[in-house]
């Protein structure tokens, strides 16, 4: 009699239905990856004490439900960026997708649309622009970073225009890289180094390994203008400190906002002073952000500054909560509190890391019941009926 040759437990198929929430996709992508890979996705800077206060803050709100309000058909709808979405809570720009599933981020596009949502492609993307933008007919947007290259940054607007992009969305908290510790102590590397240590990791990881590791690995969007790895190995640390520009300030944005006629959105910022300044500059929504506690650590939890930042857009832009999110509760609290959407990164992550395409879908599944069982559960037949009176700071 044959028995199936499973040497290694860790790459036993997922058991997809038995995940249940962003904790157990957490702990599947751990059990998937290869230290420095998990750790890259799951760590922050520092002490991570940002990245652990994301999620706790949300553990400062209590939520009021109301009773007998007929909630038989929630819609939990929204429309941003002037497409419909299914849900308020869309895929937050990650960078090198290809790192943790062989399926990329095609795999990730097509989880957001299949759940209704927007995917955000990031500069740092392991697959082109165009490759993402013909994946599905789903709302997306490009996110970019200023490189030293202007040209090179010019060109992604132009791209993105041509590749039919529903929105552009610069990232302004990078203009060096937080301290991630757990990507030195692992030795992460771009590509995957092949070191003793790491190789270890590689072999307790055959199906990564097999798929993923040998299956090469460029940055796609930037890779034909000098922003490339061109054969070289190095930490993200060495390719960002090499290639970002750190002399930016509100007039490069001001130069790309007069770039770009679609919606235009600036990601991490965390000041009032600072969203009342984008509204100036004529931005049509933040993401009030600290980029998942991987930069500043110390930084606030983007759920706390929501309040602040919707009296300072004044009505003139959107707010997004961005950091923190792991339970649909999470979103409707950010929700109530004046945010317009909400969006994770890390939740979806571990999902594809999981499972790919399916365990990124799934992923996103549950997150969105959360997020239509808890409006149930507050007797809310839909976003718009969601207010700050509706939570509580403790
Ligand atoms: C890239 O943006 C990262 O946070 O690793």
């Amino acid at each position: 009699m044959a028995f199936p040759v499973r040497p290694i437990p860790y790459d036993r198929p997922m058991k997809l239905d038995r995940l249940y929430n962003t904790a157990d996709f957490r702990e599947a992508a751990r059990r998937r990856l290869p230290a420095p890979m998990f750790n890259y996705i799951d760590g922050g800077a520092d002490d991570e004490w940002t990245l652990k206060r994301n999620t706790a803050a949300f553990d400062d709100y209590e939520i009021t439900p109301g009773q007998l309000n007929d909630i038989s058909a929630v819609d939990t709808g929204i429309e941003l960026f002037g497409r419909k979405l299914d849900w308020p809570v869309f895929l937050a720009p990650t960078a090198m997708t290809r790192l943790f599933h062989h399926e990329g981020e095609r795999a990730a596009a097509r989880a957001a649309d299949a759940t209704g949502t927007l995917y955000s492609v990031s500069t740092l993307a392991t697959t082109s622009m165009e490759d993402i933008a013909s994946a599905t007919p789903g709302p997306k947007m490009f996110q970019v970073y200023i490189f030293r290259d202007r040209g090179l940054t010019a060109e992604f607007v132009e791209r993105a225009k041509a590749s039919g992009y529903d929105a552009l969305c610069l990232t302004v908290d990078t203009p060096v890289q937080g301290n991630r510790e757990r990507d030195l102590k692992t030795g992460m590397t771009i590509p995957p180094r092949f070191s003793l240590k790491s190789a270890l990791s590689f072999a307790a990881h055959p199906h990564w390994a097999l798929t993923t590791g040998f299956g090469g690995f460029e940055l796609e969007n930037v890779s034909h203008g000098g922003g490339g790895l061109s054969g070289k190995t190095m930490s993200l640390l060495q390719y960002i400190h090499t290639q970002f520009d750190s002399t930016l300030t509100w007039k490069d944005a001001e130069w790309l906002r007069e770039h770009w006629d679609g919606p235009f959105v600036i990601k991490g910022l965390q000041s009032a002073a600072d969203v009342a300044r984008a509204a100036q500059l004529g931005a049509d929504a933040v993401m009030i952000s600290n980029h998942g506690g991987r930069q500043l650590d110390s930084a606030p939890a983007p759920v706390d500054g929501i309040a602040a930042a919707v009296e300072a857009a004044d009505g003139r832009l959107d707010v997004i909560c961005d950091g923190g999110i792991r339970r649909g509760k999470h979103a409707v609290i950010a929700l109530a509190l004046g945010a317009k959407a909400c969006s994770v990164g890390r939740p979806y992550l571990y999902g594809l890391a999981a499972a790919g395409e399916a365990g990124a879908t799934r992923a996103l599944t549950r997150l969105k019941e959360e997020v239509t069982r808890t409006l149930a559960l507050m007797g809310k037949q839909n976003i718009a009926g969601l207010s700050s009176g509706d939570v509580q700071r403790l």
